[in-house]
């Protein structure tokens, strides 16, 4: 890949403007890929950033402008401190090696979630990237980090309420795409997909206000294991899925 490389066009049999806008990603499964090998689970996370890497060029190189991973949610803080601390190191290592691929590709970086609550040596690192591929426009690679879905809706609530009670806005001008705007992934389209891997059937407190219209694809391959055909099928399969935001299938088809 390089920045002068157009985004593909009909690539893998793909129709390209039928392409997603926004795909989105709960990236599970790496704990039991280890335990099937006997391995510690860290070994899972060092495959899963593998599958990071590839997921993010495939995106790229697809000319999808928007990615967003699940990569730490604010119930993972309750997992053994090692744990933790091996997922913190990973991401770390993660950007430092990345970062020169993402300038490259003209690929933003960006994080939704408490990002405060991340050790600083995190934060430095994530605000080295950001910094650095702040105006690049090829495609948001968009990481939720101490991300939980509720608590952003009740961030978003607090500050229109904060704005009402200084006057700056009436309780009936907010509309969906104001309350949109308040919340951690204002300026992004919702995902228009949303895939899951490792089989579990949840949403897991993952972009619940986001992902009203999404199309849901669950795949029981484990994260580490998941591979670019995979991908580019689960793509094929959105492009055959008719999308009719409640209405009929005949409506939608005018
Ligand atoms: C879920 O698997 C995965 C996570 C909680 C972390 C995901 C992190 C990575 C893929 C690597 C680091 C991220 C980046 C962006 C470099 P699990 O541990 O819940 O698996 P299990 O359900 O099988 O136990």
């Amino acid at each position: 890949m390089s920045s002068d490389r157009k985004p593909h066009s009909g690539k893998f049999g793909l129709v390209p403007e039928g392409l997603p806008r926004h795909v989105a990603i709960i990236m599970d499964g790496n704990g039991r890929w280890a335990k099937k090998r006997l391995m510690n689970r860290v070994k899972g996370h060092e495959r899963g950033t593998e599958t990071v890497r590839m997921v993010v060029r495939a995106t790229r190189d697809l000319g999808i402008p928007a990615l967003t991973l699940y990569a730490f949610s604010t119930e993972n803080w309750q997992r053994p401190k090692t744990e933790v601390a091996a997922l913190m190191a990973l991401l770390v290592r993660f950007l430092e090696n990345e970062k020169a691929e993402m300038l490259e590709n003209n690929i933003r970086l960006q994080t939704i979630g408490q990002t405060a609550r991340l050790p600083q040596n995190v934060r430095e690192a994530l605000g080295a990237t950001m910094g650095a591929t702040a105006g690049n426009t090829g495609m948001v690679l968009n990481l939720a980090l101490s991300y939980g879905g509720r608590e952003e809706i009740l961030m978003a609530c607090r500050r229109l309420a904060e704005e009402a009670l200084a006057g700056q806005i009436s309780p009936e001008d907010i509309t969906e795409d104001i309350f949109a705007g308040r919340l951690y992934t204002a300026g992004l389209p919702d995902p228009d997909i949303m895939i899951r891997t490792s089989g579990e059937m949840r949403v897991s407190n993952f972009l619940p206000w986001q992902l009203a219209y999404s199309e849901f694809f669950i795949t029981p391959t484990l994260w580490p294991d998941f591979t670019q055909e995979e991908y580019i099928g689960i793509l094929r399969d959105f492009q055959r899925r008719e999308r009719r935001f409640g209405k009929t299938g005949d409506q939608t088809r005018e």
